[in-house]
């Protein structure tokens, strides 16, 4: 260890969403490595700013983003960031073993093959999953559209941020509940499925092990409820957001008539995902679904999910999968404010994610 080491360093997660920014600082004493968050903001994302990742109104969202920096007291950050809401193109392949260089001129050269993708147009990331016999290895390929990334990425710069890592949704929050243990390892031949029900989209990973293997967004979110309600009850979008974390599903409340359309639309979508991954994939078992997100809190939604859930895999015959809402902060020390960490918690999920990817890199440095 050099001797003017620093013996604290912080480490920033941003996560921009929908409905709201998040923006998570991690902590790490150096001399114990022990991770603290120290501190964490969210505010709602001007409304019509960004949708599904892709910004609407660049000016109104960089006056949102530079408020919350000079809330955090500083006027510049390295931040990892996210792009939610977007399709992400997710694959396996099988290549003959080569060194990271020539295999990212592969996925440019292949782009099209791979992704459906042109070369220019494509945002391409892989991790080599394994070494297989005869000189081949497994590779986990992640693409999406360039231009959303590029364009979230100039935007945070000329804010103060420098983005040093865009991840994706669904490894960030699986690092994230992995992490602090808010979800349980399994054995590497069974699944796990986290589902982030954000305020414009949900998303939907399944993990084999620790192996993404697929990822599905899906239309129905926190603002579907919202909206539905608004309708429903004739009322403006504020009240419509205070009757819903009022009532929740609850089939005896006033805005249930009005909630029931998208909730089931939502129960429906996670379904046909589910049954599709498992009959695709007989032999392996759905262990647990995690569910977190700000949707998430919905009051009486988890209980739903995991009544529809449970039915879903009595008609497939198959043992139904845990499902549980996922909170990382209860496992993660606080600085301070631990009771409202611990209430956010899930809609910190991905940000707490992107934040602890950064003290991984950290480490191997
Ligand atoms: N207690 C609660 N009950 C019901 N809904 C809630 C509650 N708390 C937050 N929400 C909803 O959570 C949503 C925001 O969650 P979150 O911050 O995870 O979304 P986002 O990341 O901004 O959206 P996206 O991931 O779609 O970009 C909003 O729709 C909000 O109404
Ligand atoms: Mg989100």
């Amino acid at each position: 260890m050099g001797l003017f080491q620093r013996r604290i360093k912080n480490f920033y997660g941003l996560d921009v969403g929908n409905g709201a920014i998040k923006l998570v600082e991690l902590r790490q004493d150096m001399r114990t490595s022990s991770v603290v968050l120290q501190r964490f903001l969210i505010r709602p994302t001007p409304a019509d700013t960004v949708q599904n990742g892709t910004i609407k109104n660049p000016a109104e969202l960089k006056g949102a983003i530079k408020e919350l920096l000079r809330e955090m007291g500083a006027r510049s950050l390295k931040v990892a960031t996210v792009l939610t809401g977007q399709n992400l193109i997710v694959r396996q392949i099988e290549v003959p073993r080569m060194p990271a260089e020539e295999l990212k001129k592969v996925i440019h050269t292949q782009a099209d093959h791979y992704f459906g993708i042109p070369a220019e147009d494509l945002a391409a990331d892989f991790q080599v999953l394994r070494q297989l016999p005869q000189n081949r290895m497994q590779v986990l390929l992640v693409g999406s559209l360039k231009q959303p990334i590029v364009e979230l990425v100039d935007l945070l710069q000329s804010c103060g941020l420098r983005a040093t890592r865009v991840d994706i949704e669904p490894l960030a929050a699986m690092r994230s509940l992995r992490w602090t243990n808010a979800v349980a390892s399994t054995v590497a031949e069974d699944a796990t499925v986290i589902l982030d029900i954000g305020a414009g989209t949900s998303n939907l990973s399944i993990f084999q092990g620790d192996e993404l293997q697929l990822v599905r967004v899906i239309g129905v979110a926190g603002n579907d409820f919202t909206q539905a309600i608004a309708e429903g009850m004739q009322v403006s979008w504020q009240e419509a957001e205070g009757l819903k974390l009022r009532y929740g599903v609850d089939p005896n409340s006033p805005i249930f008539p009005s909630l029931r359309p998208p909730l089931e639309r939502l129960l429906r979508q996670v379904s046909i995902s589910l049954e599709f991954y498992q009959v695709e994939n007989r032999s392996q078992c759905i262990r647990q679904m995690c569910v977190i997100g700000g949707g998430s809190q919905l009051a009486g939604l988890v209980a739903a999910l995991s009544a529809d859930v449970q039915e879903l895999f009595t008609r497939l015959e198959t043992e139904a999968p845990l499902v549980f809402a996922g909170n990382p902060c209860t496992y993660l020390a606080t600085a301070t404010n631990a009771q409202a960490a611990q209430d956010l918690g899930p809609t910190l999920a991905v940000a707490i994610g992107l934040a602890l990817g950064e003290v991984v890199a950290s480490a191997t440095d």
